[in-house]
């Protein structure tokens, strides 16, 4: 590798690696504080909300870009699609990534997860088990709120559902849905939340790390109000367990600091960085046996769904069809 070669023999050169992040500079920031304790490399961020897979790639060979840290298989593939990764087979990740969360290609591969769960009324819900299945059922008439079908997060559930059911019984079950909903989709996760504190709605899809972001927000107090009314209900416990997404993280196709961004998603992987990331975000560590936080784990006991993240990421296209052709984000048709 003649530029790592080049690079390593300008004498004063600061060890550097360049992270492209669809997460928020002071989530990640105590991970890559640790990261440069460790190993003496600084980190530099590049932070946008969208966009910066396209960055990559206009950049093309000239790209600062080693790695991308982002949210959703939906995002991690998408950049994979633009040809803007590469592929990396590292046996310490390997190790400590369970495979279902990873690439079988080895172009990203996920360091925490997040479930997609129901919100529900304290008040107006007094069951405490839920399937997805079930939200088809005339019982929850005028009851369901939720985001636009075409969001990321609305579709890794459909693709989900068409993992495990198909095509048509997920359509069925899309339009029966539609069907139950309170409202035409709008707004976003805590918006939900928010109507079900109005009472506008009896429950809600979310993800779960929203719960923490409403029960400690400090901006925006009226937030803890909304999160109070609600429970987590884990959907499909008793059986294949709760969809899950993936945040997750992959190699810039033309990194720079290659060696450096290995050693970077080597570290991301670990023990010590598993705990620091899903606690920072109230999201689920990937490596099997580490604990979410104290506050996490408050919400009740999740059982993931196994199903490869890749086969939910493959299946996001037919998803998105499908919400068109039932009119998913018009509401309920009667
Ligand atoms: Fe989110």
């Amino acid at each position: 590798m003649s530029a790592g070669i080049f690079y390593h023999t300008s004498a004063s050169a600061q060890e550097e690696v360049n992270i492209y992040s669809y997460r928020a500079p002071e989530l990640i920031k105590p991970l890559l504080d640790a990261f440069q304790k460790e190993t003496g490399i600084k980190s530099n961020v590049v932070f946008a909300s969208k966009g910066l897979a396209e960055r990559i790639k206009a950049e093309g060979e000239n790209s600062p870009a080693d790695v991308l840290l982002t949210v959703d298989i939906g995002r991690l593939q998408g950049a994979e699609e633009l040809g803007v990764t590469q592929p990396l087979n590292d046996p310490e990740i390997n190790k400590h990534i369970p495979a279902n969360l990873r690439d079988p290609d080895g172009n990203w591969f996920g360091l925490t997860t997040r479930a997609r769960v129901i919100y529900a009324s304290r008040d107006r819900v007094k069951q405490d088990k839920v399937t997805y299945e079930e939200l088809a059922d005339p019982k929850w008439k005028g009851r369901i709120c939720t985001r636009s079908g075409q969001h990321v997060y609305s579709i890794g559930l459909i693709a989900s559902m068409i993992a495990h059911h198909g095509e048509d019984e997920t359509k069925k079950w899309l339009e029966a849905v539609r069907d139950n909903l309170a409202r035409k989709p709008t707004g976003n996760d805590r918006a939900q939340v928010k109507a079900i504190f109005a009472g506008e709605c009896d429950i809600a899809l979310g993800n779960t790390y929203y719960m923490g972001k409403m029960q400690t927000n400090e901006k925006d107090p009226e937030q803890k109000e909304w999160a109070a009314s609600v429970r987590i209900l884990f959907p499909n416990s008793d059986d294949r367990g709760s969809h899950v997404n993936i945040s997750g993280v992959a190699l810039a196709k033309y990194a720079p600091h290659k060696e450096n961004a290995i050693k970077l998603m080597e570290f991301l992987a670990s023990p010590e960085a598993q705990s620091i990331y899903a606690a920072q975000n109230f999201e689920y560590p990937v490596l099997p046996g580490a604990k979410a936080s104290e506050r996490v784990q408050s919400w009740g006991n999740l059982k993931p769904d196994t199903v490869a993240i890749d086969q939910i990421g493959d299946l996001r296209k037919k998803a998105s069809q499908l919400v068109d052709i039932v009119g998913f984000d018009n509401g309920p048709a009667n």
